[in-house]
């Protein structure tokens, strides 16, 4: 789970990190109201998920509330790189003598933390890790040893940090660190780190990426979830410990194991170009043990979504056989009966490899209403996207 600025800077402050205080609103006079009780020159930010806001004119200075009323009324609404904008943050304005950048993340490649800093920040750190890498240090960081005062240091002293500012700089890479450890995030970015005038270093911005596979440990997390950005039906998936995803075609697609669900995404699309541009309505991935419940969700959901016009059951049976998987979709089928929902759209099923014979016999055996068997994935695709032209 990504977080909002306002968020991370929250959880940097319960550990420790400076950072500046805030309010987040969502209308103009509330923006004014908060820039009054602030008393000073401040800055009106976009609080959207994504980097960039800044030159896309979602971050602005503000001398006074009204300017900070009017910043807000353009700020609010903008389309930022496909976000919305729908509240902005009030926050001091700060004097900057200098800006930095520092993070740390998970180096999947190396199976490792990484902490990248560097003395040129505020920029796209990016563009700078192309044109000039020898200005950006990375440190790998033991996570069993962790970062103390003394890794802290190497970092700052790599990243080429000042003299004047590089004891303070290491005390907040360190609560920095306290704050990924202790919320078990993947990522926490503060772009700029500034120093100001008086050699003080503050945390201006900040991204951080939280661990959704920890979240089980952290119940004050679900608190920064964004229910309203949700999609309705992944909510509803979530809830279901479903891996879905919506997408914005008609073909509602099933599949066990991710690799073969992304690729059955692609054979839809190809075969649905022949039809007049069908595509895969979402990524829904059963896993291995493919239980009648669990198909039924995934059914339900599917079904759920009005834009779908037909679905694909594609299962390759490995540990979990294809009579096993066959069985879980009559259930799936009774399941759904009997909680009312009926499966009012055809659905195209291919089963292949584990026990496929003794499977496709029990689905013929089953008869059940709008499902019909195709042998091969590419035919199946082909028939799935024909009967979603169709039924559109
Ligand atoms: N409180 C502040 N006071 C003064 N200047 C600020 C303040 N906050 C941000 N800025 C300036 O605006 C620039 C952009 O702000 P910020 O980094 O928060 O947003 P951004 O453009 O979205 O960055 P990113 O792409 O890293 O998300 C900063 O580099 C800084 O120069
Ligand atoms: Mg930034």
């Amino acid at each position: 789970m990504d977080l909002y600025e306002y968020q991370a800077k929250e959880l940097f402050a319960a550990h420790g990190v400076p950072v500046l205080p805030g309010t987040v609103v969502t209308t103009p006079e509330e923006a004014r109201a908060a820039a009054e009780q602030l008393g000073q020159t401040v800055v009106v930010k976009a609080q959207v998920k994504t980097g960039g806001r800044g030159k896309a004119g979602g971050v602005k200075l503000a001398d006074n509330p009204d300017e900070a009323q009017a910043k807000a009324e353009a700020i609010l609404g903008l389309d930022i790189k496909g976000h919305v904008v729908r509240r902005v943050l009030v926050t001091p304005a700060s004097d900057i003598a200098e800006e930095y950048y520092f993070s740390f993340l998970l180096d999947r490649a190396n199976r490792t933390f990484l902490a990248m800093a560097s003395a040129e920040g505020g920029v796209e750190i990016e563009q700078l890790a192309v044109e000039r890498p020898e200005a950006l240090a990375k440190i790998a960081i033991d996570p069993l040893a962790g970062v103390d005062l003394t890794k802290a240091r190497e970092i700052v002293t790599a990243a080429r940090f000042p003299a004047e500012v590089a004891e303070q700089a290491a005390e907040v890479i360190v609560k920095l660190w306290d704050t990924f450890v202790a919320e078990d995030a993947t990522l926490v970015e503060v772009n700029p780190l500034v120093r100001d005038p008086r050699d003080q270093v503050v945390a201006l911005d900040g991204k951080v990426t939280l661990d959704d596979n920890a979240s089980f440990r952290h119940p004050g997390h679900a608190a920064l979830v964004d229910q309203g950005a949700e999609d309705p039906l992944e909510a509803a998936a979530k809830a279901k410990d479903l891996n879905y995803v919506k997408l914005d075609g008609q073909v509602g697609i099933i599949g066990n194991g991710a690799g073969l669900v992304m690729s059955t995404l692609d054979v839809v699309a190809y075969a649905g170009e022949e039809f007049g541009g069908v595509k895969p309505a979402n990524f829904l991935d059963i896993g291995g043990g493919a239980s009648a419940e669990v198909m039924a969700n995934g059914l339900e959901i599917i079904l759920s979504d009005p834009d779908v016009r037909s679905v694909f059951v594609n299962v390759f049976g490995g540990i979990t056989a294809c009579d096993a998987v066959a069985n879980g979709i009559v259930q799936a089928f009774q399941l759904l009966n009997s909680r009312g929902d009926e499966v009012n759209r055809p659905i195209v099923v291919r089963l292949d490899g584990n026990n496929a014979v003794e499977g496709r016999k029990i689905l013929t055996d089953a008869a059940l209403p709008g499902l019909q068997q195709v042998d091969t994935m590419d035919n199946a695709a082909r028939v799935a996207a024909q009967l979603a032209a169709q039924g559109a």
